[in-house]
Formats: structure tokens, C-alpha cells, sequence
């Protein structure tokens, strides 16, 4: 398995292979599924939701079926870790039976690592803190749509969340790229996920900024971003939390006042709280257009672990 990669963060990519796989992933959408060939032919890919999923298990899971793989599926309550198997073991035994592991884990990125230790090709599917596979589809989404991510300006509005900071580890990689947060106060971005992104800016003549409110939004925005505000996996303690959300709801107001943006949303959404209907059902939407370039950056991804 020497010819296999993780992807567990986007810091585990240097530019060259975020702008393959996202190039990549542009090419599979444009070709014809029925005379793909299938290089994952012989493959067993295991895929390990320990948490829900609509799009990413199912791209992941498409994806590999279209490669020529199979594909092993543990939903929650599957694997013996529930009954108190340790994560090395499962992994050690995964590792000996599958070519390649996606997983979903409401833990942290080093649960992952863990697996990596055992298994070839170890995809996050989504982390606590990091969603990397959703920025991959975003980038593969918006270059797509716009023929560009260099001098790209994307508002992001809403929660700080492991999709935001997916956003921040990867956009900024281009050149004069504008990236502006806009979070709850208390529900930011990580200070050194923020301090990362900018870092990344730095270096490509790019700007990655935050603020906690929605006054003075940044003129000229391409892309509006919103995500919703219960992330997958997740609870808020402050039983208040929903009334810091409200002024970050994105509405017929908001996308008046960036008069030249598309909408993304990652999805799942709630209609009423982090966006209206009116917004995300209508024609500057781009957020379904965006989920099902979750298979093709998906499928992108697996050839990349997997060597192909
Ligand atoms: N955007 C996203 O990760 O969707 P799922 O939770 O349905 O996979």
C-alpha cells in the first residue's frame, strides 16, 4: 500500500495537491459515468459513519462504486467499539482487511491519526474541528461556477464550525482571495484556525478576516456562506444560544446587500433559521448545485488516497 495518502486535514495537503483534486474533481463532472473507466477495481473501501450523513456518505459511497471498489459500510451502532473494543484494535483489524477507510467522528482529527496508524488511506468525512472534504467540494463547486478561485470574495455568516474551518485552511491557498467571517460572539473561529488562515493569506496575497456582527458587509462578494447553526454531532450549552444566532440569519436583506453574490450552504439546512427559504430556494442558490459536486469531489479524493 505504498502508493496510498490520508486525508484527515487539509493540512495534509500541499497547494499542488488541493489544486489537483480539485481540478480533478472538475474533469469527473464533466465526463460520462457510463465510459468512466474503473480504477478501484479489486479495491474494498470501508466507510465508518459514526455520526448521520446525507451527501457525504453517499458521494463517498458512490464515488467508490463508480471506481469499480466495494464497499464495506458501519453505520453507528455497528463495529464492537460500541461494546468496548479499543480504537487501536479495530483499527489494526480494519486496517488488515480494507484498502481504504472513510470516517465520520464526532472526535477529534488525532482519532483519525489513530486509525492512519493501521489502515491505508484514511479519509476524514468530518472531524469536531475540521471538514475537509466539504471545502474540497465547495472549491470544486465555485471554480466550476465561476472559472476562478483566485480573487475570490466569500462572506461566510454563522457559526465557526469544523465546515468554516475547512473553508479557512483552503481558500486562502489562492491568490488574492477576500475570505470574511462573520460568527456569533462566543461561536467564532478556532483563534488558531484563524491565525493559520491567515498565515496562508499571507503568503498568497490573499486577506482572511473576522468579525461578530453584520454591519458594514464587504462590497463586491461572489459567494454568500452559510452553514446550520446546529452542527451535526453537536449541542450548545447556553440554552440562549438561538437569540446570538438571529442577526446572522441569511435573508432577502443580507443578499440585497451583495448584490453580485451566489448563495452556498453546505447542507443539511434548516429554512427559517441560518437562511430563509426565499433565499435558498431561490435563483442565486447555489447549495443543491453544490451537493452534488459532493460526489465528484468525493470520487477526486479517492483516487487521490488510493493512488490512482
Ligand atoms: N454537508 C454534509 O456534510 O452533509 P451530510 O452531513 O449530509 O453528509
Amino acid at each position: 500500500m505504498a502508493d496510498t495518502r490520508h486525508l484527515i486535514s487539509l493540512r495534509d495537503l500541499t497547494d499542488a495537491d488541493l489544486d489537483r483534486i480539485v481540478r480533478r474533481g472538475r474533469e469527473i463532472a464533466a465526463e460520462d459515468p457510463a465510459v468512466r473507466k474503473e480504477p478501484l477495481r479489486g479495491r474494498v473501501i470501508g466507510v465508518y459513519f459514526s455520526k448521520t450523513s446525507t451527501r457525504t456518505r453517499t458521494s463517498f459511497t458512490a464515488g467508490a462504486l463508480r471506481l469499480g471498489a466495494r464497499v464495506v459500510t458501519f453505520g453507528p451502532g455497528d463495529l464492537q467499539l460500541n461494546t468496548g473494543e479499543t480504537l487501536a484494535d479495530t483499527a489494526r483489524v480494519l486496517g488488515g482487511m480494507l484498502d481504504g477507510l472513510v470516517i465520520r467522528t464526532a472526535g477529534a482529527p488525532e482519532e483519525l491519526r489513530r486509525f492512519a496508524e493501521h489502515c491505508p488511506a484514511v479519509v476524514n468525512a468530518m472531524s469536531a474541528d475540521e471538514h475537509p472534504t466539504q471545502a474540497l467540494a465547495d472549491l470544486t463547486t465555485l471554480w466550476s461556477r465561476l472559472g476562478r478561485l483566485d480573487g475570490l470574495k466569500l462572506l461566510y455568516a454563522g457559526e465557526g464550525n469544523n465546515t468554516a474551518a475547512a473553508l479557512a485552511l483552503a481558500l486562502p491557498r489562492f491568490s488574492a482571495v477576500e475570505l470574511e467571517f462573520r460568527t456569533p460572539p462566543g461561536y467564532g473561529l478556532e483563534p488558531a484556525v484563524l491565525a493559520e488562515a491567515q498565515a496562508l493569506a499571507a503568503r498568497s496575497g490573499s486577506r482572511v478576516s473576522e468579525r461578530h456582527d453584520m454591519e458594514s458587509l464587504p462590497e463586491g462578494a461572489d459567494v454568500v456562506y452559510t452553514t446550520r447553526w446546529q452542527t451535526t454531532g453537536t449541542s450548545k450549552s447556553d440554552p440562549a444560544w438561538q437569540r446570538v444566532f438571529e442577526p446572522f440569519q441569511v435573508n432577502a436583506a443580507v443578499m440585497a446587500r451583495c448584490p453580485d453574490a451566489l448563495f452556498m450552504h453546505d447542507l443539511p439546512a434548516h429554512r427559517g433559521q441560518e437562511v430563509t427559504a426565499e433565499v435558498l430556494d431561490g435563483p442565486l442558490s447555489i447549495a443543491f448545485e453544490q451537493a452534488q459536486y459532493k460526489l465528484h469531489s468525493a470520487t477526486a479524493v479517492l483516487e487521490w488516497c488510493l493512488g490512482q
